[in-house]
């Protein structure tokens, strides 16, 4: 049996278009329903940030999950695969009307990625002040509460819609194909299977 953990949306409906390809069989989470078994394979739909949760405590062996998150929870799982969808990227951004000035003292940066930003940041010593948000980040400079955000971008419409700007791109975003480290261990010939058909759909895309 391998569980796999996928994340809620368009990620988890792409996925599982692939495993169908590979179970030949058609998978549809019922409803509200979060566990889908199919043959010798569970499904369970989590919320992004939990994938690597899930799958670092063994709840699930495989997992997809954004290159982002990997970087934020900074987990340590096994990276079988850039799967190239669900690309965007991770952005700083801030009101068109000024430039950003990373000299001043303390910026401050709304965010839901604390340490990808810190990291970015730290990297470049330059100091800023992290305000945590959990959505909604480019409200943020809009009233006053931030300079600047990290955040993803993907078509650039919600930045374009507030008024915002990239600044800088901090890193290329796709979906990762994971593996629980002692899972890869121990079925090691399924989880391998998986990522090769994977990697074979990739190339025929
Ligand atoms: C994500 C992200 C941006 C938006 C980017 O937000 O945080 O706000 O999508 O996409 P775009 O460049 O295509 O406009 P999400 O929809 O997940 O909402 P949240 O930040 O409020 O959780």
């Amino acid at each position: 049996m391998i569980k796999i953990a996928l994340p809620k949306g368009r990620i988890a409906q792409e996925a599982l278009k692939i495993f169908e390809g590979y179970l030949q069989s058609p998978l549809d989470f019922e409803d509200r329903k979060l566990i889908l078994k199919k043959q010798d394979f569970e499904f369970m739909l989590v919320r992004s940030q939990d994938v690597p949760v899930y799958v670092e405590r063994g709840a699930a062996d495989i997992g997809i999950v954004g290159l982002d998150v990997l970087e934020e929870k900074q987990s340590r799982l096994v990276r079988l695969l850039d799967l190239e969808f669900g690309k965007c990227r991770v952005a700083i951004g801030s009101p068109k009307n000024v430039i950003l000035d990373f000299s001043k003292p303390n910026l401050k940066i709304a965010t839901k990625m604390e340490n990808i930003t810190k990291a970015y940041f730290s990297k470049k010593a330059i100091s800023v002040d992290i305000i945590k948000l959990y959505g909604s980040i480019e409200l943020a400079p809009l009233v006053g509460m931030a300079d600047a955000i990290v955040d993803l971008v993907e078509t650039g419409n919600t930045l374009e819609q507030n008024n915002l700007k990239i600044d800088a791109v901090i890193m290329e975003v796709s979906a990762y194909l994971v593996a629980n480290s002692n899972s890869f261990y121990v079925q090691k010939k399924e989880i391998l299977e998986i990522q090769k058909y994977f990697k074979n759909f990739i190339k025929k895309d």
